[in-house]
């Protein structure tokens, strides 16, 4: 299975800080945004990965990121020429995606909780079946986001519809920034009409997997943390509760590094490396615990 992660958009919701630095760089508590998105695909076992940029903020994505080989994976990138929609990524990284099956998590979307590596599994296991997966989130706020209508019965959750940002949602639950898809996504990407704002909807393109009873969703329960990061407030929201939950927990989460040496990906080597380039801080010295502890 393919990842993509995409990280493009104007940002103009956050100026003047991303007039002049990509929103998903910045830094959430100890670790820039983009870390949280890639560590959800590698979660989900994702080690081949396309990140979809803007043309401008392309290098300092590569500065970062370099060819993921740090982190045991590969990264490639792919320019959005500009943010003509979510369901855009899949067109833009046919040649990546091949005949494979692909998940896409947005580049400001921050996901923690117990049993979700589990969920992604499971997401996994319905993309090589042929479904597609959305997960759904109680908000407060339904107006701000893509919304699911559902019906959870004993024998699971079903889908009954999805709207984009609908003036009168029909429930609570928000469309996160993660989606599955089983191979195939990007000629159905290419079937939509752009929507009346100009884009290639992300819902449009998961009403397509509905109509053909092909779209399945989890709910994230009780006591899961999702983030949509795209405001000073939840930014900054975000940046405390991963402090907190760090400092509770005694450890980093959301962390690369970590899920690559437990996953066999990297060498203990390799995590020495990233160890000593970050002594100087408390990541650098949580990588070097772990190196300790397994010595
Ligand atoms: O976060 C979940 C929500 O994300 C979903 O509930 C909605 O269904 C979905 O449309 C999306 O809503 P947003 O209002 O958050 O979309 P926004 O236009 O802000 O784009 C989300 C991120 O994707 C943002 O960081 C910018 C980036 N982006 C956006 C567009 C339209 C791109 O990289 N390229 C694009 O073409």
């Amino acid at each position: 299975m393919k990842g993509i992660i995409l990280a493009g958009g104007s940002g103009t919701r956050l100026y003047p800080i991303t007039e002049a630095i990509s929103k998903q760089l910045m830094p959430i508590y100890d670790k820039p945004m983009i870390f949280y998105p890639l560590a959800t695909l590698m979660l989900a076992g994702i080690r081949d990965i396309l990140v979809i940029t803007t043309p401008n903020d392309q290098p300092a994505f590569k500065k970062l990121l370099k060819d993921g080989s740090q982190f045991g994976i590969s990264i490639s990138y792919v320019v959005q020429p500009s943010p003509d929609g979510l369901a855009q990524a899949f067109i833009l990284g046919e040649e990546f995606i091949g005949d494979d099956s692909c998940a896409m998590v947005l580049g400001d979307n921050i996901f923690y909780g117990n049993g979700f590596t589990e969920l992604l599994e499971n997401a996994r296991d319905n993309a090589i079946e042929g479904y597609a997966t959305i997960f759904g989130n109680q908000v407060k706020d339904p107006e701000r986001f893509g919304i699911m209508e559902i019906d959870e019965s004993e024998s699971g959750t079903y889908v009954l519809s999805v709207e984009e940002k609908p003036l009168k949602p029909k429930s609570n639950y928000a469309i996160t920034g993660l989606y599955f898809y089983p191979k195939g996504v990007a000629e159905e990407a290419k079937k939509i009409k752009p929507s009346k704002r100009g884009e290639l909807e992300i819902t449009t393109l998961n009403d397509r997997y509905l109509k053909k009873n092909k779209l399945r969703a989890e709910i994230l329960g009780e006591g899961f943390t999702w983030f949509d990061t795209g405001t000073f407030d939840s930014e900054l929201d975000a940046a405390n509760m991963i402090r907190t939950i760090e400092h509770n927990k005694d450890k980093v989460i959301c962390c690369p590094e970590q899920i690559a040496y437990y996953r066999g990906w990297i060498t203990k080597e390799q995590l020495q490396a990233r160890a000593d380039l970050l002594k100087k801080n408390t990541y650098g010295q949580y990588l070097q615990k772990i190196v300790d502890e397994t010595k």
